[in-house]
């Protein structure tokens, strides 16, 4: 595995992944470790456009249009992706898998069409290693209820997100070995250890 991976972070609304990337740059950021950092939709100053059009709570679009704008999303970072590939470590907020567990899990979006404009997209770019942080039904409620403001994909019920997260872990059992499933409803400090300890083995 390259020694400057791409490692994405994800999870349902409230599972702790934006908690833990964060921890991740700082230590990085303390070891004077080069990486980027982005998040999706958004990362980019278009991307980020694209982001506040989906998420915004007055936007109404259709599934296919959804599907279609966090593609947009995707396609205006690759650029960026590209040129660090191999060059740094790649932190992400969300990334293919995303995708697939929002759009086909939870939305019943066909599955083909999606790995095809992903593949379109990423062309020889591959993601190397993914953290899938995983929440119960009262932890993740009474996190959402905490934010100040809530987006349009906030506010979903409870079998949608079962539904995104069943999907999110079947990803995982296909991909054991690049992947590590965090349960965010044990121990935070013990979780960040965790990771950090597998990000050293990924970086060394
Ligand atoms: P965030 O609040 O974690 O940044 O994520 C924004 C929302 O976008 C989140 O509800 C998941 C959703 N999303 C998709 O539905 N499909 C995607 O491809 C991506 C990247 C995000």
């Amino acid at each position: 595995m390259s020694k400057k991976p791409i490692i994405v972070f994800e999870g349902i609304e409230g599972s702790g992944k934006s908690h833990h990337i964060n921890k991740v740059s700082n230590f990085l950021k303390k070891n004077k470790i080069k990486f980027i950092k982005i998040r999706e939709p958004g990362g980019s100053l278009n991307s980020e456009k694209i982001r506040r059009l989906i998420l915004n709570k007055k936007s109404n679009f259709n599934t296919h249009t959804d599907l279609l704008l966090y593609l947009a999303a995707r396609s205006e970072n690759m650029s960026l992706i590209k040129k660090t590939y191999k060059k740094k470590i790649i932190l992400i907020d969300r990334f293919t898998d995303s995708t697939i567990a929002y759009q086909h899990f939870g939305m019943g979006v066909d599955l083909k069409i999606i790995n095809t404009i992903n593949r379109f997209l990423l062309k020889n770019i591959k993601v190397n290693f993914t953290f899938l942080n995983i929440v119960n039904k009262k932890n993740l409620f009474q996190r959402l209820k905490k934010r100040k403001s809530l987006n349009r994909y906030d506010q979903f019920d409870m079998n949608f997100y079962n539904k995104v997260q069943n999907g999110f872990l079947k990803l995982a059992k296909l991909n054991k070995k690049s992947y590590k499933v965090i349960n965010s409803n044990l121990d935070i400090k013990k979780n960040e250890d965790l990771i950090v300890k597998q990000l050293k083995k990924l970086i060394k």
